[in-house]
């Protein structure tokens, strides 16, 4: 194995409850990224696909944040139903989820699915 094919950074950035940034955290980020962990496992894709937690991504008004890499695509993700929609459509499929895309993205670019 040389490393995975899809990696997807979940912004679990906690601050103080009286900071005015707020926080993903806040807004549920760490069940988020318990999810995209789980999602994983179900489909299989051990070896293949990591989710990481990470810290703030400088997109903490429109959290919770996601990226993907190696395409570096820009997801808001706020409940379980959009991490099976992006572990469905962008992981295995290649295919970006345009509904949930942070503002201001240039058009991303063509995927290849993970799973023939
Ligand atoms: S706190 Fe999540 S992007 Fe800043």
């Amino acid at each position: 194995m040389t490393g995975y094919r899809r990696h997807i950074f979940i912004c679990t950035n906690k601050r103080e409850p009286d900071d005015p940034r707020g926080s993903c955290s806040k807004l549920g980020s760490e069940s988020l990224h318990a999810c995209f962990k789980q999602e994983a496992k179900r489909l299989n894709l051990k070896g293949l696909v990591r989710a990481n937690k990470a810290g703030c991504l400088d997109y903490c008004a429109q959290g919770p944040t996601v990226v993907v890499y190696p395409e570096g695509i820009w997801y808001r993700v706020t409940s379980e139903a959009d991490v099976k929609e992006i572990m469905d459509r962008h992981i295995l499929q290649g295919q970006v989820v345009q509904r949930l895309l942070l503002p201001d993205q240039s058009p991303p670019p063509l995927l290849s699915p993970l799973k023939a």
